[in-house]
């Protein structure tokens, strides 16, 4: 596609708020360990810009596993005990959801000790000893305060716990770079800026980085892993069906995919509650809305972030979070409207069976004709229910097929990690 609704840097931007939302030490926890590395990398000056910011940006990611794990503990816990768990899964997600291949392997080993690396394959292991790194001296730096890294931790540890080759890139990086200078006055943030901006990643980069982001969202529960591609395909097909332009197709595409990223901070018991929410729960869950907002706004144009957060609006007023009606909302927000009511009838939730087409249809002309949601997109719906929910279930066979193999993998590294504890 031609033009550009999301630019490079602003994946980056979107994932940090994301995490940000979940935990925001684990944030800049990310956005520290991202920035040494990118550092002792660059200052070897054999990395192009590309490399230099694909890296980077593993770094600024590589505890993406932690969405997954619903941790929330004291961060540095996740240096000592139970360290396998998010860094599998963020293996996992970069390796099947992004085109990373086999450099997620620099996520899976980044807490494996430095004299336990010996005789395993992997092709990336001097990044990953500089992950590794990073990643210690930033909890080193900023939260040594319950004493699970020893004052004398770099000292001691040696070859034993992390690599002396990375300890040195990184004294060379910090005597040229001032590392610590940066990382104290906060000027970092802008020189990682300023580097994702110097790349441009291509719109399938993007795309693939960003719906790795919201799979590793819905991932958190089975009953919503689906949801999310579900609404998006739905949207883009109904917007084609309709005739809307190319523009407007990826403007449905990125509102849709990003329309329930605010989900990341609704807790689980929430989110798969089997049974009708209480009030209290349910003004929990509506707030999903104003995350998404709080996530995507001024990291995203406001037609993307508008396209987001309008979902629950109904054309007569009556919908969340802010009452809008019928003339206030463009067509692109009532698609996604639609889709997000057809993906929720025609899955199966925690609260509900998946229902056949004839209910699917006819729950749907009804909110139609009640002047709930737009009459053109619904009757596109229900004139080309099979087209619609073929191109779907094409998709969902593929999504359905990773999600199975993410899991069985999943446990297959545990046991292999076991005898490393
Ligand atoms: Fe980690
Ligand atoms: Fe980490
Ligand atoms: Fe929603």
């Amino acid at each position: 596609m031609a033009v550009k609704v999301i630019r490079s840097r602003e994946v980056y931007n979107i994932i940090r708020k994301t995490l940000e939302i979940m935990d925001d030490k684990v944030m800049k926890h990310c956005e520290i360990t991202g920035y040494i590395l990118y550092k002792m990398l660059e200052a070897e000056n054999m990395y192009t810009k590309d490399e230099l910011a694909e890296y980077t940006m593993m770094g600024l990611v590589h505890d993406i596993g932690l969405i997954k794990t619903a941790y929330k503990k004291n961060l540095t816990e996740h240096i000592t005990k139970k360290v396998w768990a998010h860094s599998i899964y963020g293996y996992l997600f970069l390796k099947y959801l992004t085109p990373l291949g086999d450099k997620a392997q620099i996520v899976l080993y980044h807490h494996l000790d430095y004299d336990k690396t010996h005789g395993i394959p992997n092709e990336f292991w001097k990044i990953t000893h500089y992950l590794a790194l990073a990643d210690k001296m930033d909890i080193y730096m900023r939260m040594n305060d319950d004493g699970s890294m020893e004052q004398d931790y770099f000292e001691r540890y040696r070859n034993i716990k992390f690599s002396e080759k990375a300890l040195k890139a990184f004294y060379r990086a910090n005597s040229r770079f001032n590392i610590m200078d940066k990382l104290q006055d906060g000027s970092y943030v802008e020189e990682l800026n300023t580097l994702l901006s110097s790349v441009t990643f291509s719109e399938e980069y993007k795309r693939d980085y960003l719906q790795m982001l919201i799979y590793a969202i819905d991932f958190r529960s089975e009953q919503t892993v689906l949801h999310t591609l579900a609404t998006r395909i739905f949207a883009v097909e109904i917007g084609k069906l309709m005739g809307m332009e190319e523009t407007d197709q990826q403007l449905l595409y990125y509102g849709a995919l990003l329309h329930d990223i605010g989900k990341i901070a609704i807790p689980l018991s929430i989110l798969e509650a089997p049974r009708r929410l209480t009030d209290k729960e349910m003004r929990i869950m509506r707030a999903h809305v104003q995350l998404t907002e709080m996530i995507l706004n001024g990291v995203i144009t406001d037609e993307v972030l508008q396209a987001a957060i309008r979902h629950h609006e109904k054309l007569d007023g009556t919908g969340y979070p802010r009452g809008l009606k019928d003339e206030d909302l463009t067509q692109v927000q009532k698609v996604i409207a639609v889709a997000d009511i057809l993906s929720a009838l025609y899955g199966k939730r925690s609260y509900k069976e998946a229902f056949d087409s004839e209910k699917v249809k006819s729950i749907m002309r009804s909110d139609a004709e009640n002047g709930k949601i737009c009459f053109e997109a619904t009757n596109i719906v229900i004139n080309n229910f099979d087209e619609i929910i073929k191109s779907y279930e094409l998709q969902r066979e593929e999504a359905l097929g990773i999600y199975e193999i993410i899991l069985a993998q999943y446990e297959e590294i545990y046991e292999r990690f076991k005898r490393f504890e």
